[in-house]
């Protein structure tokens, strides 16, 4: 066997595992071969407009805290309204000097009453579409653009945003990563100050920040499970973002 036909064939069980693990039912015809998916298409380079609010007076020595004082300072935080209303703070949960670090919307009920990121029905989904590709939740860093759940869940107001921006700035700096994978539109459209629609931010690397780190765009969880049929794009995203990881 080549070395090409080598890496289809990780390619193809990698591919199979993860749609076995979405949930999504594979068609073969029964003469055929199954279709082996080729590595995704070469990233494209999208330059990221600025998107970052100027920081408040009090804000400013957040860039330099360290992990525990980052947590407590979260964990402490009324400089929006959502604190009256959070059971908990959700700071972020995994390795800390992970490759990929995955950022989401905000917490929900789960998340609000746990104080872990991505715990809910959407979380189990992300979690299996990490598995898929090689990652335990343990072995990337999963945080959100809010700390805080927002009321009924709707969706974060430009002034939450802001509030909790410097705290995530200050993760992905510690953090480091090699590639940030937007889970959603509200990530999305904040990492990259755009409101272009997430279809057609998918399918490209971005890069976030002056360190200019590669940034994958895909489908929230929650939105896949209404939508089972585009967990197959899904999929896509994260070969791409396996990829931009690589340095590919
Ligand atoms: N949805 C998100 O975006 N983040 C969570 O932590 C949970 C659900």
């Amino acid at each position: 066997m080549s070395p090409r036909q080598g890496r289809n064939n990780v390619e193809a069980s990698l591919h199979n595992e993860y749609l076995q693990a979405m949930g999504i039912r594979q068609w073969v015809l029964r003469d055929r071969v199954p279709a082996v998916k080729g590595s995704a298409q070469r990233p494209e380079e999208v330059a990221t407009g600025p998107g970052i609010p100027v920081p408040q007076a009090d804000e400013y020595d957040v860039a330099s805290l360290d992990w525990p004082a980052l947590e407590a300072r979260v964990s402490a935080c009324e400089r929006c309204a959502l604190h009256a209303t959070r059971n908990r703070t959700v700071f972020g949960s995994g390795d800390r000097s992970a490759d990929w670090l995955i950022i989401g919307e905000a917490p929900g009920a789960d998340e609000d009453r746990q104080g872990e990121p991505f715990v809910g029905r959407a979380g189990k989904l992300l979690t299996a579409m990490l598995q898929a590709v090689g990652y335990q939740r343990d072995q990337v860093y999963i945080t959100n653009i809010l700390k805080c759940r927002p009321p009924h869940n709707r969706d974060p107001l430009s002034d939450e945003v802001a509030c909790c921006r410097t705290y995530l700035e200050r993760q992905i700096e510690l953090v480091n990563p090699k590639l940030i994978l937007a889970v959603g539109r509200i990530a999305a459209h904040n990492l990259l100050g755009t409101d272009t629609a997430i279809g057609r931010l998918r399918g490209s690397v971005h890069h976030f920040g002056t360190d200019r780190i590669p940034l994958v765009v895909t489908y929230h969880p929650a939105y896949l499970l209404r939508s089972p049929l585009e967990k197959r794009k899904a999929w896509e995203d994260l070969q791409l973002a396996r990829q931009a990881a690589s340095g590919g």
